[in-house]
Parts: C-alpha cells; sequence; structure tokens
C-alpha cells in the first residue's frame, strides 16, 4: 500500500499568511502542518509516500522533508500545475501508485485516532476492494463534503451541502481506494468550483456498492481556515502537555 499526501491548492482562506509560503508548511504548534498527515501515513505503516504540491513550493518541500528517511519514510515529490482539485492532484499519482492500492490524506487534515486508522489500513490492505472512507459527526456540516448515512449504509455523498439533514456527517480528509480510482478520476468533470472534486470520485465508488466507512471518535480538524488553524494548533499543544 502506498501513501499520498495531497498539499497543493492556493490556501486563499489563509491570506496573508500564504501569499508567499504553501499553507501546509505554516505550523500547526510546534511543527509544520505536513508533519501531522506524514505521521498519520507513518504511523498506518506506510513508508512509501508521494507528495503533491503546486508550483512554486515544491521546492520547500523537498528541502524540509529531503528523502524521508529521518521519517523512517520514502518520499516522491509531484508537481500541480494548476489548482483544479482533489481528484485533479491525485491523478499525478497514478504512476507512482503502480496499481497497488492507496491511502491518500489531506495535508491540511488533523487526526488523532492513529491506532484506528492503521487498523482501518490493515483490514483494506487484507481484504478489502473499493473505497473506504472516514467520517466524523462535526457542528458545521456546511463547510466539508458529508455522507448521509441510513440503516448503517452510505446513501448519498455531497460537496458543500446548503441544506443539512441529521443523519449527516463530514467526509474528512481520509480516503484507501483500489485501483478502479484512476478509472473513476477520469468519468468526473470539473464541479462549480471548478475543481475535479473527490466527492464526486467516492459517489461513483457509492453506485458501484464499494464504498465503506468507518466513524472516526477522536480529535480531527482541517486546519486551511484561520479557527480550524488555531483549534488544531491548540489541540496539538495540549498533547504535549
Ligand atoms: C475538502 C473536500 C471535502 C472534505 C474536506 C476535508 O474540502 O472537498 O469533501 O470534507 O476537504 O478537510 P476543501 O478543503 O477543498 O474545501
Amino acid at each position: 500500500m502506498k501513501g499520498i499526501i495531497l498539499a497543493g491548492g492556493n490556501g486563499t482562506r489563509l491570506l496573508p499568511c500564504t501569499k508567499v509560503t504553501n499553507k501546509h508548511l505554516l505550523p500547526v504548534y510546534d511543527k509544520p502542518m505536513i508533519y501531522y498527515p506524514l505521521n498519520v501515513l507513518i504511523g498506518a505503516g506506510i513508508k512509501d509516500v508521494m507528495i503533491v504540491s503546486g508550483k512554486g513550493h515544491a521546492g520547500h518541500f523537498l528541502e524540509l522533508l529531503r528523502s524521508g528517511e529521518e521519517f523512517g519514510a520514502r518520499i516522491s515529490y509531484g508537481v500541480q500545475e494548476e489548482a483544479g482539485g482533489i481528484a485533479q492532484a491525485l491523478s499525478l499519482c497514478e504512476d507512482f501508485a503502480d496499481n497497488d492500492k492507496i491511502m491518500v490524506i489531506l495535508g491540511d487534515n488533523i487526526f488523532s485516532d492513529i491506532k484506528v486508522i492503521k487498523k482501518a489500513v490493515q483490514d483494506f490492505e487484507e481484504k478489502d476492494k473499493g473505497a473506504t472512507i472516514f467520517l466524523k459527526k462535526v457542528p458545521d456540516l456546511k463547510r466539508f463534503g458529508v455522507a448521509e448515512v441510513k440503516n448503517g449504509k452510505i446513501i448519498d455523498m455531497i460537496e458543500k451541502p446548503k441544506k443539512v439533514k441529521p443523519n449527516f456527517l463530514a467526509q474528512t480528509g481520509l480516503y484507501l481506494y483500489d485501483n478502479q480510482v484512476w478509472g473513476f478520476i477520469k468519468m468526473v468533470s470539473p464541479s462549480w468550483r471548478k475543481e475535479l472534486e473527490i466527492t464526486d470520485v467516492n459517489n461513483l465508488y457509492l453506485k458501484t456498492r464499494t464504498l465503506s466507512y468507518r466513524i472516526l471518535k477522536g480529535f480531527w480538524s482541517d486546519a486551511g481556515t484561520f479557527d480550524s488553524l488555531l483549534r488544531s494548533s491548540a489541540w496539538a499543544a495540549k498533547q504535549k502537555k
């Protein structure tokens, strides 16, 4: 199983802090943001990692993380020429994945449930087909992609829902995929925000009845807005004390 960290995008919600640097290099308490998703991959037992970032910043990631040896990983780097969405960034990793199953994590997502994730990764590697996503109960559902869950099954996936229902759960930025993902990415078209949405890819798994989920109970936050960055830093600081 291979690991992929998506660290592209323009980080517009963190301007002016992202005017000259990449969002994923900003500090979450005492470490650059990207250390957190990297630790989740390594904690789940994944050693081969590819990081996709935007043009202008790829060299900074290379300077920071180099070969990955310091972290016990082998790191490759990819460059997204234009911010075109999560699924578009992921499409750049097809050769790297080499038909293996993959674990994809967004570079601005902070997770505490490393043991639960590790177990899910082991199960997925050994027996599961299709895709597994990780859901979390949150108060601000409209900021995220959501899964509508009925009788223990996902019945729909919606990116940034306008209206929310009590049976919606947020889709976190962590995804396990088999090699069908590459074909599915080629089938999706840009959304209203001109991005290839990962939620549309997950909807294709749903249509073929191969989308499973786990619910996370621990801390999870993105760190892509000032409030969520502050929340993530406060959580990280608390872990140290
Ligand atoms: C992205 C995904 C969304 C997911 C979120 C998690 O949103 O599109 O489905 O819930 O990450 O952080 P974005 O950060 O692009 O708004």
